[in-house]
């Protein structure tokens, strides 16, 4: 079987794959044929010029007690190249067990291999296509350590009484639970049957039904087509309040009623989104509130964001985050990057316009507060980072993971070129090209080229004089800020700075220091301005008249427990050690572990609580960690 199969491989890659299937009626989501510029995609296997998947049909079964999914996906293909012989898939540690090809009438089992595994990219699984089959159905089953999986124990939930199951597809996780085309060009609809222990409910980025009844047995439909990374999965014990109507929270029981109220203004952050960038098109938005270790603020899976717990402060001080995960509607599952190296395309852009709706909703105030920050951020990260691609818009991410390009550049660098572009068209004109972006591109990926070609036709020849082509260059593609930048300021942050000067001058009691009524952003925004030299007598001074160590807000916390690595501070260190044994969320702890990687004693802490910490933490936080702590290790602390 081998042998014929590997007959069949070399002829698929002698045969140029130049012809296109005939014309097909458009449907309302029909998405279109691949552009004839469409970028290779470093990051995934399939021969995506041959086939393109159109839909997901899943069949799975969550096993707790063998913590793996087994069952089967059926890919709906689009044949674009009627010759083609193989279909080539994305894998990761994923046992298929068995193959099946043809078409609507009928599938036959077919011969498959599975290549050596990729550190990075997976295996790629190498399907016999018989002449005109254009579908394929896989029998499979995931490892328990699969990249994109979060098993979690009773004792690891809100509530202590269930297990639990989250699935987190971005950037290239979603191959290590479903063998598929694992990249952000192809869309595509999707069913699923998922059959869970009776006491649990299992939620998906699809139409969740609102009333469904809690029986193990549950059925999803997503209608929009959407690229791999936003395929998503939970199954664990969820309760659903509505905030509005068209938002709502799922969270575990004891977690729902605080989310709602945190969350509330959620729906009119909707409602001023779809008024300025168009359309929301995916009917319902609702917000599903993981167990602590969830490795990412939030996750923008279609019509279910997934979010963080220690976003929760109950002061909304932290909803930003939701308005970020909310933008993603329209920047990244609409309009999609095309690969990862474009991913600015995505988090760029969507921070711009949560930028946008922050000023919108709490004022220009706290949103001027957030731009700063997030600047402030940006000039930290572009200190540390050696690479000069990685400082750019335009980083080469081939040959490596692509979850290492997530920093504070595609975000914020990104961010401040679109805020740089609105201050120079005004903001009716630059509001206006994003909307067209948007309505233009729905449904479509889309590259940095595409975007340098529209923004000269729209808005550089319309005016010209205005913005050079060599300013664009430099914003994309110069690894130094453009000396033209725009750093955001805020006035509540002059405020910040005057007390902190006098807190280092040596006012170190809370009354000598005008601390009334700052914001929780403030707070933040007085620590990460603080120098590389204080005291251990200034750590104290400040835990004392603060009680950071004790601070009900995780983002002030980490802030804070990251000075307490710098500086050794080691009456903090027991509050250190529970902030990175609760926590899993990599912006409030790997920032602590990289300090602390920075020193031998330090560095010697950091393996001991991370030896400990670990079962708890993702696959993906696990694999961050390492990753500082060998950095720490190979720089000279270890
Ligand atoms: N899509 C990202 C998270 C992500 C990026 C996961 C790349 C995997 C690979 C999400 O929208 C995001 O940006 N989250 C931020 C939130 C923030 C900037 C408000 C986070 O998790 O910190
Ligand atoms: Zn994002």
């Amino acid at each position: 079987m081998f042998r014929t199969f590997s007959v069949l491989m070399s002829a698929w890659l002698c045969i140029a794959c130049t012809a296109l299937s005939p014309p097909h009626r458009l449907s309302t989501f029909d998405v279109a044929p691949p552009p004839p510029h469409a970028p290779v995609d470093p990051h995934s296997y399939a021969n995506t010029q041959a086939f393109r998947t159109r839909h997901l049909a899943l069949d799975l079964r969550v096993d707790f007690e063998q913590r793996v999914l087994e069952g089967t996906v059926e890919l709906h293909l689009q044949r674009l190249d009627p010759t083609a012989q193989t279909l080539v898939l994305d894998t990761r540690d994923l046992q298929i067990r068995s193959v099946e090809a043809g078409d609507a009438s009928a599938l036959a089992p077919t011969a498959f291999v599975l290549d050596p595994r990729d550190p990075i990219l997976g295996s790629a699984l190498r399907i016999a296509m018989p002449a005109h089959a254009d579908r394929v159905r896989i029998a499979y089953a995931t490892q328990p350590q699969a990249s994109g999986l979060q098993w979690l124990d009773p004792e690891q939930t809100t509530d202590k009484r269930h297990p639990f199951l989250y699935t987190q597809s971005q950037a290239i996780h979603a191959r290590s639970w479903i063998p598929l085309q694992d990249t952000p060009q192809i869309r595509a609809t999707y069913t699923a049957h998922i059959r869970t222990p009776p006491q649990l409910l299992a939620v998906m980025s699809a139409e969740n039904a609102l009333d469904a009844v809690r029986n193990g047995d549950y059925h999803f439909h997503m209608p929009q087509p959407i690229p791999s990374y936003l395929i998503a999965l939970a199954v664990g014990d969820l309760r659903f309040k509505p905030m509005g109507p068209r938002t709502g929270i799922y969270a575990e029981p004891s977690a729902v009623e605080r989310a709602a109220r945190e969350f509330e203004d959620t729906e009119q952050m909707l409602a001023r989104c779809e008024a300025i960038f168009g359309p929301y098109r995916w009917g319902r938005y609702d917000l599903l509130i993981l167990p602590a270790s969830f490795p990412y603020g939030g996750m923008e899976n279609p019509r279910l964001t997934f979010v963080t717990p220690t976003v929760i402060a109950g002061d909304k001080s932290l909803v930003s985050l939701v308005a970020h995960e909310l933008a993603h509607s329209w920047s990244g599952n609409l309009v999609t990057n095309a690969t990862w190296n474009d991913f600015w395309l995505n988090e760029g852009f969507t921070n711009h316009l949560t930028y946008r709706i922050m000023e919108e909703i709490y004022g220009p105030d706290r949103a001027a507060q957030e731009r700063a920050l997030g600047a402030h951020e940006l000039r930290e990260t572009l200190a540390r980072l050696d690479r000069d691609g990685d400082k750019t818009l335009t980083p080469d991410l081939a040959g490596r993971d692509p979850d290492d390009g997530v920093t504070d550049v595609p975000y914020e660098r990104g961010a401040l070129f679109l805020a740089y572009l609105e201050s120079k068209f005004g903001r009716p004109r630059f509001d206006a090209f994003l909307r067209g972006w948007f309505d233009r591109h729905a449904f479509q990926s889309v590259t940095t080229a595409q975007f340098l070609e529209e923004l000269t036709r729209e808005l550089l020849d319309k005016s010209p004089d205005t913005v050079t082509p060599a300013q664009i260059q430099a914003w994309l593609h110069d690894p130094h800020m453009p000396a033209d930048t725009v750093w955001p300021q805020s006035d509540a942050f002059a405020t910040v700075d005057a007390a902190r000067a006098a807190f280092l001058a040596g006012a170190n009691e809370r009354q000598q220091l005008d601390t009334a009524g700052w914001s929780p952003r403030q707070w933040q925004y007085f620590l990460d301005g603080m120098p590389d030299d204080l005291t251990a007598a200034q750590m104290k001074a400040l835990d004392r008249a603060f009680g950071f160590s004790r601070s009900g807000n995780a983002v002030i916390a980490a802030r804070w427990f990251r000075l307490v690595a710098r500086h050794h501070y080691t009456p903090a260190y027991a509050a250190m050690e529970r902030h990175l044994k609760t926590i899993g969320r990599m912006r409030l702890i790997v920032p602590v572990y990289r300090e602390l990687a920075a020193t031998p004693q330090g560095i010697k802490l950091a393996q001991r609580i991370y030896r400990e910490a670990r079962s708890g933490y993702h696959p993906i936080a696990q694999n961050a960690i390492e990753q500082v702590l060998a950095d720490g290790a190979k720089s000279g602390s270890g």
